[in-house]
């Protein structure tokens, strides 16, 4: 593919028209969401969805989330059992990504989902995001839009950084208010945290009024969601759970332990989410090749926080 200007669009109505234009084309679009930005395609063209993993130089074995822009268009594509349907309507639109099984004879590209029986579909949240699919009337595909195995990007900055000149456009609406990635759920054997993210487990367990079931966070198997340990990875190495900053480390700190930079001063796991990934960047940037990260608690977003910082902290293949 010839390397391209890419576009930054508005969320305007124009040009939201314009993104929806590109899309029926089988161009890319990076689009805002509340978790982070993703690079979507139209669900339902093949070529399309290769492009997404060309672009991110994503193995073809990874399958990707299904964006719709509401429950209906979510019911064309998978079976909702019952609890899925009522998790939906409890957390839809928000930062949940619900594991159903595809339904047969739909018009999505067999790439979207690698193979599997199963579909990962979410509703975002991010008025342009939706706007996006209304316009398009057909499903986005969307991973996080960043070159395979690098940091989420939160800004439509970060996409230009690792996209630009590969994709056609990046719809900028500002940072992105959550900054981590969907929380995943799968209903095969009960409900089960597949990856932990911008919803807290707790609020779930609370509406199911039972524990979720859990799997093992790293895992060596491609297809299975958060796939291989290191994932997510700035440049430099990291050291968790750091009180202080050895002499070649910069620190990042949390509540009362301060650092070069901090994730939140106060203790506040909302606004460190929010930072996490642009924090790495900003340290990756100063050329830092160490970072130490102070503790942060494993509970509510902290799950999720966590679970990246031990993706980012993890040997490099
Ligand atoms: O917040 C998010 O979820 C963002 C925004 C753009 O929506 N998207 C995102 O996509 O994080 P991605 O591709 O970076 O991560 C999706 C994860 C991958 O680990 C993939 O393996 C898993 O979801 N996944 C996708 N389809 C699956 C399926 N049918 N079964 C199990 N895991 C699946
Ligand atoms: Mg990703």
């Amino acid at each position: 593919m010839n390397a391209t200007a890419t576009q930054m669009l508005g969320t305007g109505a124009a040009d939201i028209a314009r993104a929806a234009t590109l899309l029926s084309q089988g161009r890319l679009v990076a689009m805002p969401t509340e978790t982070v930005y993703g690079l979507a395609a139209d669900a339902c063209n093949d070529a399309a969805v290769a492009a997404i993993y060309a672009a991110k130089g994503r193995p073809s074995s990874n399958p990707l989330i299904v964006h719709v822009s509401d429950l209906a268009m979510a019911g064309d594509y998978v079976d909702f059992t019952p609890i899925a349907r009522d998790m939906a309507q409890a957390f839809w639109p928000g930062p949940l990504t619900l594991v159903l099984p595809l339904r047969s004879g739909t018009s999505l590209s067999d790439r979207v989902t690698a193979g599997l029986s199963t579909l990962a579909v979410r509703m975002p949240e991010t008025p342009a995001a939706r706007a996006l699919i209304q316009s398009l009337g057909r499903p986005l595909a969307a991973p996080s839009a960043n070159p395979s195995g690098k940091v989420s990007p939160t800004t439509a900055a970060h996409v230009m950084a690792g996209l630009g000149g590969k994709i056609a456009a990046i719809i900028d609406a500002g940072p992105c208010q959550i900054g981590l990635e969907s929380t995943i759920i799968g209903f095969e054997g009960g409900p089960t945290l597949l990856r932990p993210g911008g919803l807290p487990h707790e609020a779930i367990e609370r509406m199911l009024d039972q524990p979720l079931r859990a799997t093992s966070i790293v895992t060596d198997r491609p297809n299975a969601p958060g796939q291989l340990a290191s994932h997510y990875a700035p440049d430099a190495a990291l050291r968790l759970n750091a009180t202080s900053a050895e002499p070649n480390e910069v620190l990042l700190g949390f509540g009362p332990i301060a650092g070069t930079q901090t994730l939140s001063a106060s203790g506040d796991l909302a606004e460190a989410a929010a930072c996490l990934f642009d924090r790495l960047r900003s340290l990756d940037a100063t050329g830092a090749t160490r970072i130490a990260v102070a503790p942060i608690p494993d509970k509510g977003l902290g799950r999720a926080i966590n679970d990246r910082l031990r993706r980012a902290a993890a040997p490099r293949d």
